[in-house]
């Protein structure tokens, strides 16, 4: 097993108390405890596949520094910080900020007309940035890091609102034949062409893209799906992945699952 890391940030303040997407109605009652209880299952069933977690402490201003995946994205040592489209996280980029420079990475921000939402629209893949735009991200943003980072970028446009970062309908998964999940009306070209040549896509039903089934935290060879009843689970156990899940049904309320709440650090 590698010994991987990811981080997290605790959920002491978490509510819904502004609507930044259409999953988010604004002062929706979050049961806090239970919040806590799924985030604490989740973060344990992250270190039982083989991950340390590493913690950003919470921030009574920020409700949404739990997603840390939207925090930036890593490539090793170097992140690029995200640049929030929303002013009511834009406070949250000098917390992620912060942290990631004292515990010793080299911190860099992108022009700041160009917004980007981190692991949430991008992730690096070998010698290339994969990432989406369209909805909370930039295109610009993206080819801005590609050439940054010296990757070779590949980007799809996302047209679906309720599947508002790559991370809500596209998943990479552990296992052989760099099999992904994704969800294609989440995409403005369904077929999804522009990835084909790296992923052998596998279609996930409506009704687990509800679920945000491809919000799936990968650690090792272990897939955490964010709810019971996922219908592509069993499809991911044949494929030789170990299917787990942490619900996180709390978090749902924000438009974020298991994946939102996490940023892979290796
Ligand atoms: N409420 C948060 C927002 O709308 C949820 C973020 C989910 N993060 C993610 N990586 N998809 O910004």
């Amino acid at each position: 097993m590698t010994n991987h890391s990811v981080l997290m940030s605790s959920p002491e303040y978490f509510k819904v108390e502004y609507s930044i997407n259409p999953w988010m109605v604004a002062g929706v009652e979050v049961d806090l405890d239970l919040a806590k209880e799924q985030w604490n299952n989740l973060k344990e069933s992250i270190e039982a596949a083989g991950a340390t977690v590493e913690v950003v402490p919470p921030s009574e201003k920020h409700p949404d520094l739990v997603f840390t995946a939207n925090s930036g994205i890593l490539n090793g040592k170097d992140v690029l910080i995200a640049n929030f489209k929303y002013e009511e996280r834009r406070g949250e980029e000098e917390i992620f900020a912060n942290w990631f420079e004292e515990n010793g990475y080299n911190v860099g921000r992108i022009p700041s007309e160009y917004k980007f939402e981190g692991r949430g629209d991008a992730f690096v893949y070998g010698e290339y940035l994969v990432g989406a735009y369209g909805i909370r991200s930039d295109k610009e943003a993206l080819l801005y890091i590609a050439d940054e980072f010296n990757l070779t970028p590949v980007i799809v446009e996302l047209v679906n609102e309720k599947f508002y970062h790559l991370d809500t309908c596209f998943q990479k998964l552990p296992t052989e034949n760099n099999d992904a999940i994704f969800y294609p009306k989440a995409f403005k070209d369904e077929s999804l062409s522009e990835f084909s040549q790296f992923f052998n896509l596998i279609p996930v039903t409506e009704d687990d893209a509800n679920q945000l089934a491809c919000n799936a935290v990968v650690v090792n060879d272990t897939v955490i799906l964010p709810s019971d009843g996922i219908e592509v689970a069993n499809k991911i156990s044949e494929l030789g992945a170990n299917v787990v899940v942490a619900n996180v049904s709390e978090f749902l309320k924000s438009g974020g699952a298991c994946q939102c709440l996490v940023i892979a650090l290796d």
